[in-house]
């Protein structure tokens, strides 16, 4: 729903809404949006000869870099194989070694020349949470503080340190500078560059690495990798292999067989990517697409064309959660209501009995909690109440749908979520609450000039501007510097010593990746939705010519 204030469960991804009656209309059509890709995913089998094929290779592939992994210890070599590993997508497969090859990089603490490779061990180490101080790029300013006028040619330096600067906390001015530094040059170098490197700063410049989901970025570095002159072919033929070969179809063939799979299947999926990919994940991701489904379809039904009354009673029996509440829904939301009760209902029955039912109460938690915040969004738009920014976040957090797609998203994973990370949840921890920020934040930035066209619930940009009496463009800046500040919050949470390991946080950082990925191209809705949908084909559906 791009109409009211939204979510990612909402917009973004979805196709154009459906031209619906309003409220008066009798007919009132399904909530349900035909899906854009028909019955495509369905229907793909797989070519099993071919395969079998690629799987053995990769797995000859994975030694081979294994062995390439040895032979480079300690050297600047082997933290760039680790760096195009990363990049490529293909890191699940090695992480024992790249965990063991840092340790070193760590210990060793070899204080390197060239800008471009102190960058690089910086930010390999601050990715995996060691805490390297920021003071290894003094040297590379001059005696004013500033950043040397030397380097402003080192377009590889200023490049691997524009990564670097991204990974920076609150009080580590250094980066900051960094950042502003490195932006400026990389940008006045742009007019002078082209070629692979050209495509690379460009890329960079849109969005840093930081904030992007290294799956989807893998096609991207396969056809650039290609065109570098001295690239790894081990690596690149291992990434395009193994690229083709997860593309899911089992994962997709299955949920698909559930009742109210068909619409939004491969948004759902999409999403899910930034939660996780990896094979051993399967579970997981067969629940984040279903709870991803059911948020997106109760998002539609608090639509600007749903009665406040239907949706206060529906509310309501979300949060009695008993079938027998359906009695008293309109004919045209038991349906969904039915569908909430009974998938998690089978998630539940998924479950092993350890996991039970500490899961799945907090997911039924989180479900209420949402609809609850959707309803109080519905009741600013109907009143034209502009709230003020506390009162906003307070709910806006909530209905960002963030901490609803954590929650599903741990509900799969193995015995690394425990107890403990579920009552954390339950504390609304600053990591999470900022994470729902920067998606709420995000959103609101890039889908506010879209929505002002229709009727909605009043943004966080209107609620700061009437607070503070100050302009849109005024109000945006702030919001932004809002994200910055979040990000460096989340950057700090994700150092060692951590209090869950990081496979774990790695969930809500990918996830707050994803908005900063989707609404990268939030230029408006349509033109979103395209854009998206070439992602998915990208990611799902066209094979890497091998
Ligand atoms: C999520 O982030 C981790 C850590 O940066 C990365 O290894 C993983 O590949 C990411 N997931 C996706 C889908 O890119
Ligand atoms: C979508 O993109 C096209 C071309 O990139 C542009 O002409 C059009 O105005 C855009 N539409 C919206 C709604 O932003």
């Amino acid at each position: 729903m791009a109409s009211l204030n939204s979510s990612p469960l909402s917009s973004a991804v979805h196709p154009p809404p459906l031209n619906r009656k309003n409220k008066n209309g009798a007919d009132r059509p399904s909530p349900f949006h035909p899906s854009v890709w028909g019955d495509f995913f369905i229907s793909y089998s797989e070519d099993h000869k071919k395969t079998d094929a690629w799987t053995r290779r990769v797995g000859e592939l994975k030694e081979e870099v294994k062995k390439m992994l040895i032979r480079a210890k300690g050297s600047v070599k082997e933290m760039i194989m680790i760096d195009e590993i990363q990049r490529l997508g293909v890191a699940y497969h090695f992480e024992k070694e790249i965990n063991y090859a840092l340790e070193h990089v760590y210990d060793a603490n070899i204080d390197y020349d060239d800008l471009k490779t102190v960058a690089l061990r910086f930010r390999l180490l601050r990715q995996e949470g060691y805490n390297v101080s920021s003071d290894v790029f003094n040297k590379f300013k001059d005696g004013e503080g500033n950043f040397k006028e030397g380097l402003c040619s080192d377009v590889e330096g200023l490049l691997s340190l524009y990564e670097a600067a991204f990974y920076g906390t609150h009080g580590e001015d250094t980066l900051d500078a960094a950042t502003s530094f490195t932006k400026g040059q990389l940008t006045s170098l742009m007019t002078h560059l082209d070629g692979p490197l050209a495509t690379q700063v460009g890329h960079a410049l849109q969005l840093p690495m930081r904030k992007r989901i290294a799956r989807l970025d893998a096609r991207f570095y396969i056809s650039l990798f290609q065109q570098h002159k001295q690239h790894n072919d081990v690596i690149l033929e291992l990434a395009k292999l193994d690229f083709n070969l997860i593309q899911w179809w089992k994962d997709i063939g299955l949920a698909a067989k559930y009742p109210i799979a068909r619409d939004r299947l491969v948004e759902g999926y999409f999403w899910m990517l930034g939660v996780y990919f990896e094979p051993q994940y399967a579970r997981g991701r067969n629940i984040v697409v279903r709870m991803f489904k059911l948020g997106s379809i109760i998002d539609d039904n608090f639509d600007v064309d749903g009665r406040f009354e239907d949706l206060k009673v529906f509310t309501d029996a979300i949060k009695r959660w008993d079938l027998s509440a359906m009695d008293q829904l309109p004919e045209y939301m038991r349906p969904i209501y039915h569908a909430v009760l009974s998938t998690v209902n089978e998630i539940e029955n998924e479950l092993l009995p350890g996991e039970k039912f500490f899961r799945t109460d907090l997911l039924k938690q989180e479900t209420k909690v949402l609809i609850q915040a959707y309803l109080e969004e519905v009741q600013w738009c109907n009143n034209g109440y502009v709230p003020t920014l506390e009162e906003h976040l307070k709910v806006s957090l909530l209905s960002a749908g963030y901490l609803f797609l954590t929650t599903a998203s741990f509900v799969g994973m193995g015995e690394e979520v425990t107890k403990e990370a579920f009552d954390w949840i339950k504390t609304r921890p600053k990591f999470l609450m900022d994470s729902s920020l920067i998606c709420r934040l995000v959103n609101d930035i890039e889908s506010n000039e879209f929505e002002q066209k229709r009727p909605h619930a009043a943004s966080v940009i209107e609620s700061y501007m009437k607070e503070y009496g100050v302009s849109r463009p005024v109000a945006s800046e702030k919001i932004r510097e809002m994200v910055t500040s979040a990000w460096k919050d989340m950057n700090k949470f994700c150092l060692k010593p951590t209090l869950f390991p990081l496979s774990l946080l790695t969930r809500v950082v990918n996830l707050t990746r994803m908005i900063e990925v989707i609404y990268l191209h939030g230029d408006g809705y349509t033109n979103c939705s395209r854009e998206i949908k070439e992602m998915i084909k990208s990611m799902f559906v066209d094979p890497i010519p091998l």
